[in-house]
């Protein structure tokens, strides 16, 4: 076998990965690297194994304690990433491996199966299916690390980082199954595997709850800044266009009610269905608190991150202007046209007065949507069930990451 070349490369050519990562029980298809610096901000990258199978087992376990870092070029990412998923379980169950770096491992995988169910063609029938499939699986293998209160350290670590779809519906799924774990006596489970099913059922949930997302435009979904009224309720459809995808592919029905229901408040002032208390499934309440908590402490292109207390001041928060806060919801759902209150003088041109006429009609939407989210900011208590709210404080608490202390 013919020694595999180096690579003179800035860095970006390659990608790192933990050495104890390597199940030496398990073969991998992809070759691992050393990297030394080199001037101007190259590095030289030099082959340390092309197969794990070249060396016997006793060395090759020594070999991968001895390295800190190893790298692996990105043109077998692939090889990378599949390898991982079928050996997860003995990565997160490995002794030697820091929570941070199980955490980070999981989140990675996890953002591969979410971020395919983004690219899946969904008019051909069993594509779906099999990236749900995927997802079940994936989370099966993690359910025990998410059991463990040291995930629950690795998830701190996240929080407050940069918004994106699929680490957002990740952290929702992740908190979601942590809470079902840590608050076991709201559900009538009697065995462990009851428990584990559950657990499975919310991350899945959590991991798919935005999948609509794929349905909106996408200048509506990725637009910096405020949305108007219309925006606004196409971005509400997203919850119907979940379902509506998933609808097919043999989830539980607790999955897809928690899917469909996850923006419901419980004062009934949420969507699709404005549905209000006992009428909102508990697993669906349960993540509509990961999913807005996550929201509130995400970096965003508009907003800075809060902290998981100012976050959670917010969510627990009584909102002084509730009255007026639903009636702005009311006309948000109706899309309302925004009255033109200035007059127009340009009426010399009447293209041009159109085009007046639809700025100041923009410009006090986007006012209204603006004074809505400020009202919004002031309490959302109205949103949650107070002793779902107070359970998940207690829940992330326990991650000892932040203070929560003052909140309960
Ligand atoms: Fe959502």
């Amino acid at each position: 076998m013919g020694a595999a070349p180096d690579y003179i490369d800035d860095g970006s050519s390659f990608f790192p990965i933990d050495p104890l990562s390597i199940n030496p029980e398990s073969l991998a298809d992809f070759m691992l690297y050393e990297r030394f610096d080199l001037d101007k901000g190259n590095f030289r990258f030099r082959c340390l194994l092309k197969d794990t199978a070249d060396v016997p087992k006793e060395r090759l376990i020594r070999l991968l304690q001895s390295w800190d870092v190893v790298y692996v070029h990105r043109r077998q990412r692939a090889n990378y990433i599949k390898y991982a998923e079928d050996n997860l379980e003995f990565i997160l169950k490995h002794e030697d491996i820091d929570e941070k770096k199980k955490s980070l491992t999981l989140i990675n995988l996890s953002a591969e199966v979410v971020k395919e169910t983004l690219s899946v063609n969904f008019a051909v029938a069993g594509d779906i299916g099999r990236v749900v499939e995927n997802i079940k699986i994936l989370i099966t293998r993690a359910v025990d690390f998410i059991s463990g209160i040291e995930s629950l350290k690795g998830i701190a670590e996240l929080v407050g980082h940069d918004y994106e779809t699929h680490t957002h519906s990740i952290k929702v799924g992740w908190l979601t199954a942590t809470f079902i774990n840590a608050n076991q006596d709201l559900f009538h489970v009697e065995t462990k595997s009851e428990l584990r099913d559950l657990m499975i059922q919310g991350a899945v949930a959590g991991f798919l709850h935005d999948i609509g997302k794929v349905k909106i435009p996408r200048n509506v979904i990725n637009k910096k800044g405020r949305l108007d009224n219309l925006e606004y309720s196409l971005i509400q459809a997203h919850t119907a266009y979940s379902a509506s995808l998933l609808f097919e592919s043999d989830l539980p029905h607790s999955c897809m009610q928690t899917i469909l229901y996850h923006h419901e408040n419980e004062d009934g002032s949420g969507y699709p269905c404005g549905l209000s208390r006992d009428a909102i499934p508990l697993i669906a309440k349960i993540c509509h608190i990961a999913d807005v908590f996550d929201a509130l402490t995400s970096k965003r292109s508009y907003k800075e991150a809060k902290t998981p207390f100012e976050a959670l001041t917010i969510m627990t928060g009584e909102n002084p202007n509730l009255e007026i806060l639903k009636k702005f919801e009311a006309e948000a759902r109706e899309i309302r046209r925004s009255p033109v209150t200035a007059t127009v003088r340009d009426d010399y041109d009447k293209k041009l007065k159109r085009l007046r006429e639809r700025e100041i009609m923009e410009e006090e939407a986007r006012k209204r949507v603006e004074a809505r989210v400020k009202l919004r900011d002031r309490g959302m208590a109205h949103c949650f069930d107070k002793d779902l709210l107070r359970r998940f404080i207690l829940t992330i608490n326990q991650s000892e990451s932040f203070d929560l202390s003052g909140l309960l």
